[in-house]
């Protein structure tokens, strides 16, 4: 009798009803959790005896969580582009084959950045409390003015792949001159409308920062207390890739001093806690880790680790390997 499949979390139910048609095809049981994240006794009992797991980036697998599950266990398939809860040298030297979801999410991905890009330099969130503080106001020269994207201002992505170059494709039809940095792409160079340049560049050119980097040890803490008096006086942060690429306590202390007008985060170092010197920061954007939310993209995100599970388990490579 073939293992069970487990799902860490409920999927939308589209990609539920893959799932179990999946499961259907492979004549295999699929032991579902709940929508909330699993405590780690409960990922190591679902794992127990799986020989695959559609998992979400709340999980976290290390080895220990590896030894747990089984040695029948083949394909971690993470319903995420990011990766950085996996160990993947434990899953290597486990046999495991660990997968994520690249390509489905960069719109939806890149809307979300351009949308915290608008709200935080057109002050968005501060015009919704303003008058949900049922204070009295009038339209004046002065109020809530905020930095004109589309004249002439510069965006800066760090980290120039899928969903850097999906963001810079909707700065460039909101006129702005687009900078990045990217392994791939010599300073000085141009491509697509897009300059690339060396990171010191980018932080001391841009109006706009926006962080699109994976989050590992050499990306730990990229935008430090250096990197950010190393940006424009009055420049913005936005950060839609992972909290710990930005060095929380020295964001709100740029904040706080007036070196930066404003930032916007969807990611945060302690997630789902969020430091609570993030809620009193002047000029701070927050949204819950929703970049990837939306509709279309949720269903395509299940869908694929789902696929990716049953690729491997029919015999066949995984769709999106990691690794
Ligand atoms: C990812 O895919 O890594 C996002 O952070 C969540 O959608």
């Amino acid at each position: 009798m073939p293992g069970p499949i487990y799902l860490s979390r409920l999927l939308t139910d589209r990609a539920m009803a893959h799932l179990e048609a999946a499961g259907r095809s492979a004549g295999r049981t699929v032991r579902v959790g709940r929508e909330a994240p699993p405590s780690r006794e409960e990922l190591a009992a679902g794992l127990a005896g799986a020989d695959a797991a559609v998992l979400t980036l709340t999980e976290r697998v290390d080895a220990d969580l590896l030894a747990a599950a089984g040695p029948q266990l083949r394909v971690v398939a993470n319903v995420a582009v990011g990766f950085d809860n996996i160990d993947l040298a434990a899953a290597r030297a486990a046999g495991v084959v660990v997968t994520n979801t690249p390509g489905v999410l960069d719109r939806a991905s890149a809307d979300h950045t351009f949308a915290l890009i608008l709200a935080v330099t057109r002050r968005i969130a501060e015009g919704d409390r303003l008058i949900r503080g049922r204070e009295p106001w009038v339209w004046g020269p002065r109020m809530l003015v905020g930095l004109d994207v589309s004249a002439g201002a510069t965006l800066g992505i760090l980290g120039y792949g899928r969903i850097g170059s999906a963001v810079a494709r909707r700065a460039l039809a909101f006129d702005m001159r687009v900078l990045a940095t990217s392994r791939r792409a010599t300073p000085g160079t141009t491509a697509d409308g897009v300059t690339f340049v060396d990171t010191e560049t980018l932080l001391a050119e841009s109006d706009v920062v926006s962080v699109h980097t994976p989050l590992t040890p050499q990306t730990r803490h990229l935008i430090d207390a250096a990197a950010l008096a190393a940006m424009k006086p009055g420049a913005y942060l936005i950060n839609t890739a992972r909290g710990g690429v930005v060095d929380e306590e020295a964001l709100v202390a740029a904040l706080r001093d007036g070196h930066l007008r404003g930032a916007a985060l969807d990611v945060f170092e302690g997630e789902p806690a969020v430091n609570p010197a993030l809620l009193d920061a002047p000029g701070l954007v927050l949204t819950p880790h929703t970049a990837s939310a939306g509709e279309a993209t949720r269903d395509a995100m299940g869908i694929l680790a789902v696929d990716n599970v049953a690729a491997v388990l029919a015999g066949n490579p995984p769709l999106t390997p990691v690794g």
